[in-house]
């Protein structure tokens, strides 16, 4: 048990979803442990205990609805942790990108309803997606469609130039949704919407990523606060502490969570040529 009262967690009704594995089962494991209610959303069972768990596809827009719709019944909703996602090579681009940004959004857009005021979301986007105001101009223009049916048709018309690798773009869109949407959220609920950008992380997802990655290229990356990969719960603490109350002068923020990495090569602290067309995670 995590004596973290001040964190404000404690008795809260949550949803996460992807809970059942990786940085969202830390989470909401850490969440359990501090005397949260937890409600698990995603496409394969939990192992670990939670007030409740809906399988859901986030690809399935039917799914999503009907799944936000079933949440009702917990209502107030304090606190959500969009979490799900998975690399691109597993279903291919676009549905890496309707489960990762589409599917996402929508779910948390069905979910405000639920939600009280002055309620807090923390997504995970990534590292990937560091550069995201590069391809604003393009970006914007999914963003502003707000059906889940025609964001994926608009995707569909031009998936070389809208869409690319699936994972990238997806990430990039949620940092630009967050950036825009914290804003109204904000004004007319006191609702605070942010997210996170992971390092490489050993988790499921990893496993997959090294199936595709060229050799020794992760053992390369750069990981200069821990000298290693971070592990699951060293990203779901940064996404708890985003989340809290405490923080409620922070919105619309992507936060770094990746050992000083985007900075980094920003800087040019960190070589540029880390940042390879295999710099998926
Ligand atoms: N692991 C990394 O190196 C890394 C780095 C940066 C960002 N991320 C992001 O972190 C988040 C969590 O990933 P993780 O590394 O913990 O991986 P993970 O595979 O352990 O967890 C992902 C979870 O999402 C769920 N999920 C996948 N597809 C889904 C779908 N269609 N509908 C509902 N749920 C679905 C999975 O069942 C799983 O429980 C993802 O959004 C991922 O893109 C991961």
């Amino acid at each position: 048990m995590h004596d973290l009262d001040g964190l404000g967690y404690r008795d809260k009704t949550i949803v996460v979803t992807g809970g059942s594995s990786g940085m969202g089962e830390a989470t909401a494991k850490l969440l359990g442990e501090m005397g949260a209610k937890v409600h698990i959303v995603d496409i394969q069972e939990p192992s670990i205990p939670c007030e409740s768990f809906h399988q859901c596809d986030l690809s399935d827009f039917d799914q999503v609805r009907a799944t936000a719709e079933a949440l009702k019944s917990i209502a107030p909703v304090h606190f959500m942790f969009p979490c799900a996602g998975l690399p691109p090579h597993i279903k291919g681009p676009l549905y890496c990108m309707t489960v990762n940004y589409i599917g996402t959004r929508l779910f948390v857009e069905e979910m405000l309803p639920t939600m009280e005021d002055g309620a807090g979301i923390a997504i995970i986007s990534s590292d990937a997606g560091m550069g995201w105001q590069g391809n604003l101009e393009l970006n914007m223009q999914l963003l502003a469609i707000s059906d889940p049916d025609e964001a994926k048709a608009w995707c569909e018309a031009d998936m070389e130039a809208r869409v690319r690798d699936g994972y990238t773009s997806s990430k990039e869109l949620l940092i630009t949704w967050v950036a825009q949407a914290a804003v109204e959220l904000g004004n007319q609920r006191r609702i605070r919407l942010n997210c996170t950008g992971p390092c490489p992380t050993r988790t499921a997802f990893m496993d997959e990523q090294e199936k595709v990655l060229p050799d020794g290229f992760l053992e390369a990356w750069p990981y200069p606060s821990l000298g290693r990969m971070s592990t699951a719960v060293e990203q779901a603490w940064p996404l708890i502490l985003l989340n809290s109350p405490l923080n409620a002068a922070v919105t619309g923020t992507f936060l770094y969570t990746d050992q000083g990495f985007a900075p980094g090569v920003f800087t040019g602290a960190i070589s540029g040529a880390f940042m390879g067309g295999a710099a998926d995670g």
